[in-house]
């Protein structure tokens, strides 16, 4: 059994003991009500993540004026009328085992009047790169109402019953656009110097513990570094941190960026190591004495203990993690490090939705937020179920239906199950997906469904089974567009060529620059072949979400990939050249050894239809339906094990 002492020291915080290091990150949801109440949702959603074992949950970013709202659905605290809903959550999570604290926040030039319904305010009247929008200079009346709105709702989280207050310093929202030059421009007291920059938080701290007293543990949440140019360095941070120490906050939780930072390093998707910001929270615990919280892809525990046994950090935020795995902790104890299921850091469920202003979920877990729909029930009538395709999808169902009591049996054509997931492990830094992979496979030989590869199903072999009802997951086949030539030997699909069913020389076209396509030539990249990819649109990675597009991108730039938009394939030729159209004119690329086909797929429902003359109760469910993300695949997927 794995030794995680550390982690499960208990450690206490001003006025607050928590019986271990590991923090829940504070995440908006877009659980709340439109007007910033708490709702059933939003509390089952914390009971679950309290439940799993963490010693604090940071409950999410929650505005403090109603012009510092930063999504439509956002948790407010700015009024006295919150406080009983806020009490009712913080009761729950207390008894479901862990303390509470609120994140204090204001969005200030990072939302638009579109959320707010006014124009935003900032230290200086310049647009936010992300939004675009022009803020309101704030004036020093300003300035001082802002703060004494920050001790209001500081003295609204107290009469909740919160055991603590994080003040959100970081990612780019109001407070760090006065601390960073990259926002701040002022030449006044508030401005002009890393002292005038880091007045306005230093007062807000100032203010928050007059209101809530002397042992009343506020913490402060700060960005290591902006990495955008202009922006807070590590050491301008290090002098702030400081200052925040003086001021008496009680710990310092440290994150990075902000919204113009690129590459989604807030919320770092695969692409990024693991503890990547370590370094920072090492840098910040040797200049403070307080307790300092490390962040940022730290939910392997053994990860998480190691952190701590460095003496980088004194306790450990996971985010995401929990949104894939509430029971981390819970698991992390128990020393069963194999039962957790691993978060990918795909962000396409998280951060991607709550971007585009609606809930939050999780790709592998669409329980997540959905506690009480997606909630397992034992079948009141055991079946035998069949389910043919052993992708994500497939593999969800026939785990949900073996949880559920049901007899399963789950039929895959290919020698490995993984399906589409089995392709998206093989392009470099997707270790995570083979690891979720990995953990949905075990889980369903732990359940005893009995697996059939290499088999192709049939209405025959189907029925051999005498299944009560069959769920089909049979994916799509991918499209080999009419274009000349592409019948030729030396064409083949992206699948193929991940999965190493076919080989390729060392120069490839790639055609088709969507998400597969993209990650193909990512792949072939890393095994340094000359690389062209045609798109006949105009954008790259459609379908990949934001942060590792642009990570992606990177790699096939660094790596020489030539990348063509708006070109249409005419021809493959006999002697490897290609004919293209593209701005107007037909043009001639290569020769090329290889052509790659990542254009698109169609749904394999022919199974289905043949088994719905036969078998009364049949579902047909994921990319067989029509080719989504995986997401909706999963989802999908989870519904539908749960009605049978
Ligand atoms: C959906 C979502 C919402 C987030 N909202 C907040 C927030 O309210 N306040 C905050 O400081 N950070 C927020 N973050 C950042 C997380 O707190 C955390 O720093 C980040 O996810 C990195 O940790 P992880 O790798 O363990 O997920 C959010 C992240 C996600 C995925
Ligand atoms: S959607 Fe992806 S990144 Fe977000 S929590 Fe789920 S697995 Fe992790």
């Amino acid at each position: 059994m794995p030794r995680l002492d550390r982690l499960f020291q208990p450690i206490t915080i001003g006025a607050m003991h928590l019986p271990n290091r590991l923090v829940m990150a504070p995440m908006v949801t877009n659980y709340a009500s439109e007007d910033g109440q708490v709702t059933p949702r939003l509390i089952d959603y914390l009971s679950a993540r309290a439940a799993g074992g963490v010693g604090l949950v940071v409950v999410e970013a929650s505005y403090v004026r109603s012009d510092g709202r930063g999504f439509v659905n956002q948790l407010g605290i700015h009024r006295d009328d919150l406080v009983p809903g806020l009490h009712q959550l913080v009761d729950t999570i207390h008894a479901n085992g862990a303390k509470a604290a609120i994140q204090l926040f204001h969005a200030g030039r990072q939302t638009t009047s579109a959320i707010t319904g006014i124009q935003p305010i900032a230290p200086s009247p310049t647009p936010d790169p992300a939004t675009g929008q022009l803020p309101r200079e704030m004036t020093l009346a300003d300035i001082e109402q802002i703060q004494l709105d920050f001790a209001d709702a500081a003295r609204r989280a107290r009469a909740a019953g919160f055991d603590a207050v994080e003040i959100h310093g970081a990612h780019g929202y109001l407070i760090a656009q006065f601390f960073s030059p990259f926002s701040n421009h002022r030449t006044d007291e508030y401005g002009a110097g890393i002292h005038g920059r880091a007045r306005f938080g230093l007062e807000i701290v100032r203010r928050v513990r007059d209101v809530v007293g002397p042992d009343y543990p506020i913490h402060f949440r700060i960005s290591g570094e902006e990495c955008v140019p202009g922006g807070l360095s590590i050491d301008q941070t290090r002098i702030i941190a400081s200052l925040l120490e003086e001021a008496g906050v009680n710990a310092l939780h440290v994150s990075v960026g902000n919204y113009a930072t690129p590459g989604r390093l807030i919320t770092a998707p695969m692409d990024i190591d693991r503890g990547f910001l370590v370094p920072l929270a090492r840098k910040i615990k040797d200049v403070v004495s307080v307790p300092v919280i490390a962040v940022g892809r730290l939910e392997n525990p053994l990860l998480a203990e190691q952190v701590l046994a460095m003496g980088a950090a004194d306790l450990i935020a996971i985010g995401r993690g929990l949104l894939t795995d509430p029971e981390i902790p819970n698991k992390a104890r128990r020393g069963d490090l194999d039962a957790i299921f691993p978060c990918i850091a795909c962000n396409q469920a998280c951060i991607a939705y709550l971007m585009e202003q609606r809930p939050i979920s999780c790709l592998l877990n669409p329980g997540c937020g959905n506690e009480r729909e997606f909630a397992l029930m034992k079948s009141a009538r055991p079946k035998r179920v069949v389910v043919v395709g052993g992708g994500p999808g497939g593999l969800e169902a026939a785990r949900i239906l073996a949880e559920r009591g049901h007899t399963v049996q789950l039929i895959e054509e290919h020698t490995r199950l993984g399906g589409e997931f089995a392709t998206a492990t093989v392009p470099p830094k997707k270790e995570e997906i083979a690891a979720a992979l990995g953990w949905m496979i075990s889980e369903v030989r732990r359940l005893g469904v009995q697996v059939l590869l290499g088999t192709v199903a049939t209405p025959e072999i189907v029925q051999q089974s005498h299944p009560d009802a069959v769920i089909v997951a049979t994916g799509a086949r991918p499209v080999r567009p009419p274009v000349t030539g592409l019948d030729r030997p030396e064409v083949v699909f992206a699948r193929d060529v991940l999965l190493g069913r076919s080989a390729v020389g060392g120069r490839v076209l790639v055609v088709g620059a969507g998400a597969v396509g993209l990650e193909t030539a990512e792949f072939l990249v890393a095994q340094q072949k000359k690389v062209t990819a045609i798109e006949m649109t105009e954008t790259f990675g459609t379908g990949l979400e934001e942060g590792h597009r642009y990570w992606v991108m990177e790699t096939l730039r660094a790596g020489g990939a030539v990348l063509l938009n708006r070109t249409t394939l005419e021809a493959f030729e006999a002697n490897g050249t290609v004919h293209v159209y593209r701005e107007g004119r037909g043009e001639i690329l290569g020769p090329f050894d290889n052509v790659v086909l990542a254009a698109g797929y169609r749904p394999n429902d022919t199974l289905y239809q043949q088994l719905r003359a036969c078998i009364p109760e049949v579902y047909l469910i994921g990319d067989a339906v029509k080719p989504r993300s995986a997401t909706e695949a999963i989802r999908e997927a989870v519904r539908t094990a749960r009605k049978i």
